[in-house]
């Protein structure tokens, strides 16, 4: 996430049962299934291993015992755990290298200048460039056979440092009032989005990029874009610009990532609602969302009327009705946002807002476990405090022949329509004995009271599918949903199927047995507009002012299933506080768990790589930002222990690399062969260390004061070996 830009209001006015007494409850439930008594979620395990486990406690441990012994196949980390660093570099293992590569401003062809200090940024040359805050980031093969070495690069650029952007000229200019130059917030809107990039690695092990690479190219916040999927062409988003309601303009705010099995790039629109204003005509998904009433974020609404300004490409951050008819004005803007986009990264076709994963502040889109034959399945969050997690079941059986086939022509969208245009989505309600179901988002389902449809307690058509999408999180409240402790990224074990997500915090989650509270300023949920400012603790997330967050975990019988048994994997803790449920030490004691990634090793083992994004406490206080490493087929759980890595697993919970002064740690991915980590350094505040060239080494501290710049960071043995082990 982003600290700078997330949105600490609670927006979810929800009252979804917060759960009472929860971490009592979840350890008494061990205390029950061990007893034998925990049917419910007995019943629903059993499609899938447990005949796999010793006994009922072990359901969630992915074939760790529980007995306390570690599995004799279970993979090794083969590093020791590192420091905490507060210094202008990254530190990494001994015998690791890291190497900066595509920072900000990087030409990605020959109508932007090499990077210098000095350079005064353009809306061409930031086109031209690559974008700013890195965030999620996935890789796309050309060949299977040079898949570790040469690949397209699809990253996120989640937002901006105005003071670095500007820096040169002391900007940005009329921030707080009066009118922004239309330039500026051209500049602005072109740092932000999406940057393609064809890089290899040379014999040496260093990487660099191919600028003349006609993959290499942009996506901003003002790219023209499709809808596709239940939104598009209906009512909801018909504009000025496209009286249809079949395009937009930009994707914004992308945050994590995702990727499908046929080769695409899937990004995702977190904070994207307060670069809008609209302070009258207010619909219920505005205040849901939060849309400002104000100025918007950057203020670029107010360069709106400049004599440059190009069918309405500044305007259209202005959602108050000016006009007779939405097709008059941008009222609807807000409403083409909120997606998650589907890119090729192969060609330059126009991507594809997929509205049937649903309309929210999205963190990402992780792709579930693939079965020949059964739906395919993305698991998305939305992180806002209090808000939900979401999961889309496709109509369409999933097919080999879809596999991507790595460099080859083929129209990826068009596999796209099939399988994301068509489906269910589900918002998930986590419940006190751990289990956990899928509620579906259609008109006629049933909300929570039981009294009516979705489609009539949001005031919509009977078979309002759009209008569900564009409501999804009062939709997702009027269910029942569970409130979370801010949903970060998620990650899927491709064998099991076990899907890991991050509850980042929650400041505003309350002590057990207190009341709700909501948006409005009203007292229930189901109220239009209105999501949870407060909720009380609640088994998944049962640490009130949450500072240090989780990972929960969870697993389904079958992708498509509606229900599913979780456990919480490992809460986040200094060392010294009182709620150190996972036991943490200085080698691993981490807060704030953003970054996710499980990178499968072979024969059921691989390792969950965990990013932070942590500022203001006590692990603030001993270490920047970080990466750890674990092997959950290492972790035994001790019967009673509140998560799956207890105070008996301190040595398998490693941290692997810490980033400099300001920054967060986010994206990752290793190239098949493991041997090269990438990373991402988001918003360092006086780092890399020199700017005379593209490949560097991350690992200098930086001397005096640099033009800070995000960067991607690539992690590598000396030895050429595989990362981790
Ligand atoms: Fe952009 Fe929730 O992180
Ligand atoms: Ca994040
Ligand atoms: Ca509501």
């Amino acid at each position: 996430m982003s600290q700078e830009i997330e949105d600490h209001r609670t927006l979810n006015a929800s009252d979804n049962d917060p759960f009472s007494t929860v971490l009592e409850k979840r350890i008494s439930r061990r205390t029950v299934m061990r007893g034998g008594l925990g049917m419910a979620a007995m019943t629903m395990l059993g499609g899938f291993g447990l005949t796999a486990c010793s006994d009922d406690d072990n359901v969630m441990t992915g074939g760790a015992s529980a007995s306390g012994s570690t599995p004799p196949n279970a993979l090794k980390l083969g590093f020791n755990a590192i420091p905490g660093s507060r210094t202008d570099a990254i530190v990494v293992p001994s015998g690791y290298t890291a190497q900066v590569l595509l920072p900000w401003g990087t030409p990605l062809n020959a109508s932007a200048p090499a990077w210098a200090a000095s350079n005064r940024i353009t809306p061409a040359i930031q086109a031209n460039s690559v974008g700013m805050h890195h965030d999620g980031m996935y890789h796309f093969p050309l060949d299977d056979s040079t898949a570790s070495q040469d690949f397209i690069l699809a990253m996120n650029n989640e937002y901006i440092d105005q003071s670095a952007l500007w820096s040169p000229q002391n900007g940005p200019t009329n921030q707080s009032e009066g009118n922004r130059p239309a330039d500026e917030v051209r500049t602005e809107i072109n740092a932000h989005g999406v940057t393609i990039a064809r890089i290899s690695r040379d014999e040496n092990g260093q990487w660099s990029l191919d600028q003349t690479s006609p993959y290499n190219r942009r996506l901003t916040s003002a790219t023209p874009m499709t809808l596709s999927g239940p939104v598009a062409g209906s009512p909801y988003v018909r504009t000025a610009y496209a009286n249809d309601g079949m395009t937009t303009r930009g994707t914004n705010n992308n945050c994590a990532c995702g990727y499908t099995p046929w080769g695409t790039y899937l990004t995702c629109e977190e904070n994207w609602p307060s670069v809008f204003t609209k302070a009258e005509g207010r619909n219920a998904d505005d205040d849901r969302l939060g849309i400002p009433t104000g100025r918007g974020r950057y203020a670029w609404e107010t360069a709106a009327g400049d004599d440059s300004e190009d069918n309405g490409e500044f305007a259209r951050f202005n959602a108050t009705p000016s006009g007779n008819s939405p097709t008059d004005d941008y009222r609807n803007e807000p409403r083409t946002f909120g997606y998650i986009v589907e890119v090729d990264p192969y060609t330059n076709t126009r991507a594809v807002k997929r509205t049937h994963i649903g309309r929210f502040r999205h963190e990402g889109c992780w792709p579930g476990k693939l079965v020949e034959g059964q739906p395919v399945v993305f698991y998305s969050g939305h992180d806002s405090r209090n808000e939900y997690i979401y999961k889309f079941v496709s109509d369409a059986a999933w097919s080999a022949m879809d596999a991507n086939r790595a460099g080859a022509a083929a129209d990826r969208l068009a596999i796209g329509d099939k399988y994301l245009d068509k489906g269910t989505l589900y918002v998930a309600r986590f419940d006190a004995d751990g289990s956990g179901e899928w509620l579906a988002l259609t008109p006629n389902a049933m909300t929570q009271a039981g009294d009516q449809t979705l489609a009539e307690a949001l005031n919509i058509g009977v078979d309002d599918l759009a209008g569900v999408i564009i409501n999804t999180c009062d939709a997702a409240d009027l269910l029942g949903a569970t409130p979370m402790d801010r949903p970060e990224w998620g990650t899927v074990d491709p064998v099991s199927g076990d899907v890991y997500m991050t509850l980042t915090n929650n400041s505003d989650r309350t002590e057990s047995g207190t009341d709700a509270s909501f948006t409005n300023d009203g007292s229930d949920i189901e109220a239009l507009g209105a999501g949870y400012a407060s909720a009380s603790t609640n088994a998944a997330n049962p640490r009130a002012d949450n500072e240090s967050g989780q990972v929960i975990r969870w697993r389904e019988p079958a992708p498509g299933a509606t229900t599913f048994a979780w456990d919480i994997f490992v809460f986040g803790s200094s060392v010294d506080a009182d709620d150190n449920l996972s036991g943490l030490t200085e080698s691993n004691q981490f807060s704030s768990p953003d970054g996710l990634w499980y990178d499968d090793r072979g024969d059921g083992n691989g390792i969950l790589w965990i990013e932070t994004d942590n500022s203001g406490n006590a692990v603030a206080d001993y270490t920047n930002d970080q990466v750890l490493a674990v092997v959950p087929s290492s972790v035994s759980r001790t019967p009673g222990d509140a998560a799956i890595v207890g105070p008996d697993d301190q040595a398998q919970l490693k941290r692997f690399a810490v980033g400099p002064n300001d920054c967060e740690v986010t994206g990752i991915f290793a190239t098949p062969d493991k041997t090269a980590l990438f990373i991402n350094i988001q918003h360092p505040g006086n780092w890399p260390a020199n700017d005379a060239v593209n490949s560097q080494d991350a690992t200098v501290v930086t001397s005096g004061t640099v033009r800070p710049r995000a960067s991607t960071v690539v992690i590598q043995r000396a030895d050429g070996g595989q990362v981790g082990v």
